[in-house]
């Protein structure tokens, strides 16, 4: 085993984030029951895991498409500079669109990202977030679903990181740094 100075507790196990998903998804399915295609924006890299539970549980036809933003670098402090990397592929204008985030923290990072997709003009557009940390907030924001709450925890596994490592953990742990770390 490679050598981690860090422990991860389970916070949230595999079955009941797809039992939340399962739920989240049968209300999105009703509220865009009558979008003809909605496109799927998923946040590089964190939502890569989120993004394909939910597709496959929604009702309606979808087209999945990606958009990378930065927030965090290899650090665990969020920074204030939130910069685009990599654009969409295809166009939302006109378009019924529902932007998936693995985990808001500040707000910085979807604030910013929901100002840049509204100058493409979509037709409607939501957000949804695995998991919150509403007491990190800095900038009023409010996704339309939330899969979690969680408290003030650095957090990995199910897609997200911690410098680039643990993303493929199937449940939501809590980093907790051993002695040995200092
Ligand atoms: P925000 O701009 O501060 O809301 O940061 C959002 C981004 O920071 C998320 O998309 C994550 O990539 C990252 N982030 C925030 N909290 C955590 C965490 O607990 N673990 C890993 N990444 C996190
Ligand atoms: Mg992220």
């Amino acid at each position: 085993m490679p050598h981690r100075p860090y422990v991860i507790d389970e916070l949230i196990s595999a079955k009941a984030i797809a039992a939340r998903i399962e739920h989240l998804a049968r209300e999105i399915s009703q509220v865009f029951e009558d979008t003809d295609k909605l496109v799927v924006v998923g946040l590089l890299r964190g939502s890569f895991v989120f993004i394909a539970d939910l597709v496959r549980e929604l009702k309606l036809p979808v087209e999945v498409d990606f958009l990378e933003a930065s927030s965090y670098g290899n650090a665990m402090e969020s920074s204030r500079e939130v910069r685009i990397f990599k654009d969409l592929r295809g166009t939302i204008e006109g378009r019924d669109v529902l932007v998936v985030e693995d985990i808001i923290d500040t707000g910085h990072t979807l604030a910013h990202v929901n100002d840049y997709l509204k100058t493409k003009h979509p037709a409607r557009m939501k957000t949804i977030a695995l998991l919150d940390k509403p007491a990190r907030r800095e900038v009023d924001f409010k996704a339309d679903w939330i899969g979690f709450e969680i408290p003030d925890e650095f957090v990995v596994g199910y897609g997200i990181d911690f410098a680039q490592r643990d993303r493929n953990l199937p449940h939501i742990g809590k980093v907790r740094f051993t002695d040995d770390a200092k």
